[in-house]
């Protein structure tokens, strides 16, 4: 067996067996198999799908490319929650402590920055002193004492994601359904998380465009989820328009404090960090349905639960929980800029693709796997959506580090704010939550 040969059959539409496959993983993580030649397979992969065997095979190698955490021995067993990549996608931040909060472990392990999308580690690693890298006695230990916590694939947590995941990024192979399955389960599986709310996004600023290959994703992901002993639902959840009021890194970590102190919460953030994580009490057996589950996070939330236990991870995980009310403890934008709404009328919100698009140019992602993350990018959305705005008004500041802007920034970005007819309805906007898949 070689990597050449399973490259070719795969790029001529061979289906691949089990063997080939983790020949591959295994080579990804050993160093036999180059950086060059894993891309090629994955664009292969990209063009011509895997059918569910292949895809749960490299499922299992990239999960076996390291070890699986066992919670198994007694208590409520653990739940989490996965997002398949958004803009302003905080809910990580909200849902977890909340969760955890009402007594359901959450071993969290999440991604950095993918394509356009931002990434929970860089995200929480704005936070001064934060680790996220953790061997997996350290994560259950770090369970045990604070309920959850976040951490990232590493030599003994799903090594093989987080190569695969780097050089997709880089390389522009995201948004293929085996890949996305495969990445997410690994990392959960290896976590020891025995249910799984997923957050599938779809819209301008997904990597599914549409409600169809988003419900495919979903299918995907459940039914894999189901061969590891995961149970698993999907909420479809609408991402054209960037998800509550920021986008970028130290910006998010500033607003779900906010959130978490339930400083004026975003009607969209309340929505979808709810919902999930009422499926995530559901699943895990802490309660017996959903409006119980929502009933129980939102007095969680209102008692300042979430907010003490983010708090305590903070801590646990060698941050500075101070960072998140001293705004200058975190990093903030050498500059600003102010970008003014196009014409009056109703506001929507900011489209997510290109917004998101200008915060990996400008630093806050990587165009590159060795890039690094300049924290302090971001984008703030200054109008509530659904309110009357005026022509020249401004509506969003970017928020700027060491790179300079280009000249056109300010017109490209006016071009990112969504405005309806006056006529249209103020404050009423659709909910974010399109559908919800649930396990079979
Ligand atoms: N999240 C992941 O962990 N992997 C993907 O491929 C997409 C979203």
């Amino acid at each position: 067996m070689n990597a050449k040969s399973i490259i070719r059959r795969k790029r001529d539409g061979a289906k691949l067996d089990e063997a080939e496959i983790r020949f591959l993983v295994e080579g990804a993580v050993s160093g036999a198999v180059s950086e060059y030649q894993l891309t090629s397979w994955m664009m292969s992969v990209f063009f011509r799908g895997m059918d569910p065997r292949e895809t749960a095979a490299l499922t299992v190698a990239m999960l076996e490319s390291g070890d699986r955490l066992d919670f198994s021995s007694g208590g409520t067993p653990p739940a989490d929650k996965h997002s398949t990549g958004g803009v302003g996608d905080k809910i990580s931040f909200l849902v977890a402590p909340l969760v955890a909060s009402v007594g359901v472990p959450v071993p969290m392990v999440s991604g950095r920055s993918l394509g356009h999308t931002g990434g929970t580690l860089d995200k929480l690693e704005s936070i001064p002193g934060l680790r996220t890298g953790f061997e997996p006695e350290e994560i259950r230990a770090l369970v045990d004492r604070v309920g959850f916590c976040f951490a990232g694939q590493s030599k003994r947590i799903a090594p093989a994601d987080a190569i695969l995941y780097a050089l997709r990024d880089a390389a522009s192979i995201v948004e293929s359904i085996p890949l996305i399955t495969a990445s997410i389960l690994s990392k959960k599986a290896a976590a020891g998380v025995r249910s799984l709310a997923l957050d599938v996004k779809v819209g301008e600023g997904a990597f599914m465009s549409g409600p169809e290959p988003a419900r495919a994703l979903a299918r995907s992901l459940i039914a894999t989820a189901e061969q590891l002993g995961i149970r698993a639902c999907a909420h479809l959840t609408e991402m054209d328009r960037v998800l509550g009021r920021t986008a970028g890194n130290a910006i998010e970590i500033t607003e779900s404090g906010r959130c978490l102190r339930n400083e004026a919460v975003p009607d969209d953030l309340r929505e979808l960090t709810l919902s999930l994580g009422a499926s995530m009490c559901v699943l895990s057996g802490r309660v017996a349905d959903r409006s119980e589950g929502q009933s129980l996070l939102r007095r969680a939330w209102e008692d300042g639960h979430g907010y003490e236990w983010f708090l305590r991870m903070v801590e646990a995980q060698g941050g500075d929980p101070r960072a998140l009310e001293r705004p200058g403890l975190l990093p903030v934008a050498s500059r600003h800029l102010e970008v003014a709404a196009p014409r009056a009328g109703v506001f929507r919100g900011v489209r997510a693709r290109p917004a998101g698009e200008w915060i990996t140019e400008a630093g806050g992602g990587r165009l590159r796997t060795d890039d690094r993350i300049d924290p302090r990018v971001g984008i703030e959305v200054l109008a509530e959506p659904g309110s009357r705005v005026d022509r020249g008004e401004t509506v969003l500041l970017l928020h700027l580090g060491d790179k300079p802007a280009p000249q056109d920034t300010c017109p490209r970005a006016s071009g990112w704010i969504q405005v309806e007819d006056s006529g249209a309805s103020l404050g009423v906007l659709p909910p974010r939550e399109m559908e919800r898949i649930d396990s079979a």
